[in-house]
């Protein structure tokens, strides 16, 4: 029997998980002091743990509140499984430039040495990255998810647009669940500057077409508002963003609606108003495997 611990992040879904487990749920109380520490306390818990604390913007403090909750519920009992529906700093993978921390190998190695015995998480950004863990690590995907929710929308012909050339398999595998193509655009990134182009590679007729973008997330909104740019020049129809995880960071959410797109869709790996997709039953799924 396991208890699902909410972290102060993702107590909603922490929430709905333990009712899909049927088991018991425990909020973790936390105080921020006015110098921004934070006091974190849990009861004492006997049986397996479960802690669910996403690690969205502020991603620091989320980080270290994870870290404190595993640490505790190491006391308690033996197996802890730390579910982080949104894990951060996976995009530092690798020492892109000399000098570089791979800030993700840190992460691993910090969730690790807390005491989790396994992570779960949700179409991390990048395998690489899962490779610094020691422990188990499942990746769940959300994308079916995802794809079920457009269901309810009267598509005209959709075509469902990879943002990011890494995710034209999660691009198939998407259009799949809605009987129709993919594409995936060749973005690139200057690693210096972070200026973001589109390579024009279009193969296909979008006159008219709805599209739906797709990407792991979406942060500055760049790089879906560069994508949508480049699309209305095909004269495509309606424009949809569809993220698992929506950081919607400062004004993203105006600047993507001010360049037409018609909705921007994400799950409740951050919970935000675009959040409508909830991924606890992936998350109970992915506890069984
Ligand atoms: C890139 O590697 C990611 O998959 C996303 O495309 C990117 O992180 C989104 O960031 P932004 O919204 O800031 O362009």
């Amino acid at each position: 029997m396991y208890t699902v611990i909410g972290g102060p992040s993702s107590q909603n879904l922490a929430k709905k998980l333990a009712k899909r487990l049927d088991s018991n749920y425990v909020p973790a109380n936390i105080q921020v002091f006015p110098d921004g520490e934070s006091k974190i306390t849990i009861p004492k818990i006997k049986g397996k743990i479960i802690i669910v604390n996403s690690t969205f913007p502020p991603v620091d403090s989320n980080l270290i509140q994870t870290f404190c909750l595993i640490s505790q519920a190491k006391k308690y009992a033996s197996e802890v499984i730390v579910i982080v529906p949104y894990l951060g700093y996976l995009r530092q993978d690798v020492e892109f430039l000399p000098g570089e921390i791979v800030t993700s190998a840190v992460i691993a190695k910090s969730i690790a040495a807390c005491g989790a015995t396994r992570v779960i998480t949700v179409d991390a950004h990048s395998e690489i990255a899962l490779g610094y863990f020691d422990i188990p690590v499942i990746n769940a995907s959300a994308i079916t998810k995802l794809a079920l929710y457009f269901k309810r929308f009267n598509l005209n012909d959709p075509l469902i647009v990879a943002v990011d050339f890494f995710w034209s398999a999660n691009a198939k595998k998407f259009a799949d669940v809605l009987s129709t193509d993919s594409i995936a655009l060749n973005k690139q990134r200057d690693k210096k500057t972070g200026h973001l182009k589109i390579i024009p590679s279009m193969s296909k007729n979008l006159k008219g077409r709805d599209i739906i973008l797709v990407d792991d997330m979406i942060s500055t909104g760049n790089s879906i508002i560069l994508a949508t740019k480049y699309l209305k020049k095909q004269n495509c129809g309606n424009i949809y963003a569809c993220c698992t995880h929506g950081l919607l960071v400062k004004d993203s959410d105006k600047r993507i609606h001010q360049e037409g797109i018609k909705d921007i869709i994400c799950t409740n790996t951050i919970p935000n108003k675009n959040s409508v997709v909830d991924v606890s039953d992936v998350l109970f799924s992915a506890l069984s495997l």
